[in-house]
């Protein structure tokens, strides 16, 4: 019994661990967006609601909007449990800039790049990117926006 009970206070600890490692929820600019893209970016919806997506992750951190993920600056960062979750730099600069250092090196992404890793999650050399970042199925316009919106990112 006291095994038990110790079993189920260390998942506890655990999950607070995890919550604690994850960056607030950053409060969206209030109420009414500038764009459509600043919008999806922050609430993952457009006006016809929440964009369809597949993937990403389960449970308390399932249903985030980029900025859930990817900060509301476009950052990026790590967090989850051990920080073992590498969130990338998305802003247009970071992007379009080549990224020599990577192995193998990271040309700069085009925007049609940008468009494959949000819908199909394939990076410009062809390989998938992780399953924590959704696939998003957005329309073109809703695609555009958001390219827009990291653009003003920087
Ligand atoms: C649940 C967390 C999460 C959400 C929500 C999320 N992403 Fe991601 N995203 C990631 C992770 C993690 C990666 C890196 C995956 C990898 O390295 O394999 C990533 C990668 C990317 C990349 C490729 C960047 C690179 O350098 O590899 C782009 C572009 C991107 N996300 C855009 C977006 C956009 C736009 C949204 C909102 C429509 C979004 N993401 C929502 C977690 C998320």
């Amino acid at each position: 019994m006291l095994g038990l009970v110790l079993v189920v206070l260390g998942a506890a600890g655990m999950a607070a661990v995890w919550l604690l490692g994850v960056p607030a929820a950053p409060s969206a600019p209030s109420g009414d967006f500038t764009s459509l893209g600043e919008q999806i970016y922050f609430t993952g919806a457009d006006a016809a609601g929440p964009i369809p997506r597949s993937g990403g992750p389960g449970g308390m951190m399932g249903g985030r909007a980029c900025a859930g993920c990817h900060g509301a600056d476009g950052r990026g960062g790590s967090f989850g449990m051990m920080s073992n979750v590498e969130v990338p730099d998305i802003r247009y600069s970071a992007l379009t800039s080549p990224h020599a250092e990577d192995d193998p090196p990271m040309p700069a992404w085009t925007d049609a790049d940008i468009a494959r890793a949000i819908r199909d999650g394939v990076e410009p050399n062809g390989e998938s990117l992780d399953a924590f970042m959704p696939r998003w199925d957005m329309t073109d316009d809703d695609l555009n926006a958001v390219i827009a919106y990291l653009k003003e990112l920087g």
